[in-house]
């Protein structure tokens, strides 16, 4: 079975998914052409206020690393570029989506800030090794686990029960989520990007995120794009990033870092990250 039937497969397992706001649809179709219109990008955006609002936020959060204090949308769009601003949007979009009396819990937890924090690396891996990926490390960084989001919107008790016991272990998470419902929070993501007409790159990311992801990462639409999110995963949560496929890739990006090297840069981003707090939504 090839990946996109495997997530067909998916969506139809995974319950029911939160419908594509329209904004989002708008801002995906606007942004398919290589012929950008900014000004209308900007009217669909301006629609919503707190759409608005948050964009700033989130741009103008440590995390992102602007350089620069974004003030407007127009301002965000013209320094940021409108694929950029279109993958906040994304981001943004989707936690909105998933946000309920169910999944707040788990928001007020520790997923809320992890998400951050694994953008931001994604983010700053990113541009250490020049990618050019228009912030699409970073929205997919911090879309990666939103599968829980969906596992638990959708089976609530059942899901909390195997959430807990994995105690923050994602290989424990994963089988356990597999044994219980076919397909692991990886899976769930990638089946609602996919749903959601998102860019094949970053629902791809989303379905590897994890070493024990059943394609190769070199199967996916952007390979580094996806090695750089695996690591900044990892990076995240144990503070060294050990995943030989994943630093394969990004090691033919910087031929000449060793182990140490390595270690040294996360270390650095981490130190970075450390005192940041996520931008509210
Ligand atoms: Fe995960
Ligand atoms: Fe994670």
């Amino acid at each position: 079975m090839c990946a996109s039937e495997r997530l067909e497969q998916i969506i139809e397992h995974v319950g029911d998914l939160p419908a594509v706001p329209e904004t989002v649809s708008e801002v995906l179709l606007l942004t398919e052409n290589s012929e950008l219109d900014l000004s209308a990008v900007a009217h669909v955006i301006e629609k919503d206020p707190a759409l608005s609002a948050k964009i700033l936020r989130v741009s103008n959060s440590p995390y992102y690393g602007m350089r620069q204090y974004v003030g407007t949308l127009k301002l965000a769009l013209v320094i940021l570029g409108v694929r950029e601003v279109r993958n906040i949007v994304l981001g943004i979009s989707v936690f909105d989506a998933l946000r309920s009396r169910r999944t707040e819990s788990m928001l007020a937890g520790d997923l809320w800030k992890h998400s951050f924090e694994v953008a931001a690396f994604a983010k700053k891996l990113g541009d250490h090794l020049q990618l050019g990926l228009h912030g699409e490390e970073f929205i997919t960084g911090l879309l990666h686990d939103i599968g829980k989001l969906v596992l638990m919107r959708q089976y609530e008790d059942e899901y909390a029960k195997i959430y807990s016991a994995a105690e923050g272990g994602n290989a424990t998470l994963c089988t356990a989520e597999v044994e219980r419902f076919g397909f692991s929070h990886a899976e769930a993501a990638a089946a609602l990007a996919a749903r959601w007409n998102f860019p094949q790159t970053l629902t791809d990311g989303l379905l590897l995120h994890h070493p024990n992801a059943a394609i190769a990462l070199r199967e996916a639409r952007d390979p580094c794009l996806a090695a750089v999110v695996r690591i900044a995963n990892l990076a995240a949560r144990q503070r060294a990033a050990d995943d030989a496929e994943a630093w394969a890739l990004v090691s033919e990006k910087m031929p000449n870092m060793g182990e140490g090297e390595r270690d040294a840069l996360l270390a650095g981003f981490a130190e970075e990250i450390a005192s940041a707090s996520a931008p509210s939504l």
